[in-house]
């Protein structure tokens, strides 16, 4: 059985680059090989998504699935290598900025996932939940799509907090104003249980 592949998902300074910084290097200090990525990937795709003012929500949906399905190919690769995948966001921020936050049609945009990720999921999604407000906070630089509204980021709380319901086994809830050990404890304890079951 390959390594596992999980995600980081949450509004904006939540912390999933904090913590999957921190859960890549406590696994390469226990020897585990570990890729850490991110998304939008692919740097030119990145740029456009980030940067383009004039972008239309299906424009900013395709170029997105675009990055994925280019992403996905790497991350297919590490996992058939034997390396743990950790993503700071994957297709649950598509199906929740671009589907909830933006009104895409939510189907639509769950086939569209399907689609470019061939099928491939994290086994599981640490979801870091926060007020807006204290998230918005925490983050000085914002992009294009960060620098939306409140409502805007209201809107993808919730839409990760309904994803999560809909999904218990693959999301792990977690409270994303604890102290950053508790946070930090809580993905040790599930990753390590997750390493066991995949070797
Ligand atoms: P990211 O680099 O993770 O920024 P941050 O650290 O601010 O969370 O993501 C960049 C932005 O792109 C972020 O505002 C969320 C947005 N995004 C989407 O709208 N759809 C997607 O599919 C992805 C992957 C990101």
């Amino acid at each position: 059985m390959s390594a596992p592949f999980v995600s980081f998902e949450g509004i904006e300074g939540a912390g999933k680059t904090t913590l999957s910084r921190w859960l890549s290097e406590r696994l390469q200090q226990e020897g585990v090989p570990v890729w850490l990525t991110y998304e939008p990937w692919e740097p030119r795709l990145r740029a456009l998504l980030l940067e383009r003012g004039d972008l239309q929500r299906e424009e900013e949906l395709l170029l997105f699935l675009a990055d994925r399905a280019i992403h996905t190919r790497h991350i297919r690769r590490a996992l058939e290598e034997g390396k743990a995948v950790l993503c700071d966001r994957y297709a649950d921020s598509t199906l929740v900025y671009q589907g909830y936050a933006r009104g895409l049609d939510l189907e639509w945009v769950r086939q569209l996932n399907q689609f470019a990720t061939g099928g491939l999921q994290p086994v599981r999604t640490y979801l870091l939940d926060l007020p807006v407000e204290v998230g918005l906070l925490r983050q000085r630089e914002r992009d294009r799509i960060g620098a939306e509204d409140f409502a805007f980021h209201e809107k993808v709380r919730q839409g990760f907090l309904a994803e999560a319901q809909r999904e218990p086994h693959r999301y792990l809830l977690l409270d994303a104003t604890q102290p950053l050990e508790q946070l930090e404890q809580s993905v040790w304890e599930d990753f390590s249980q997750l390493l066991r079951e995949h070797t």
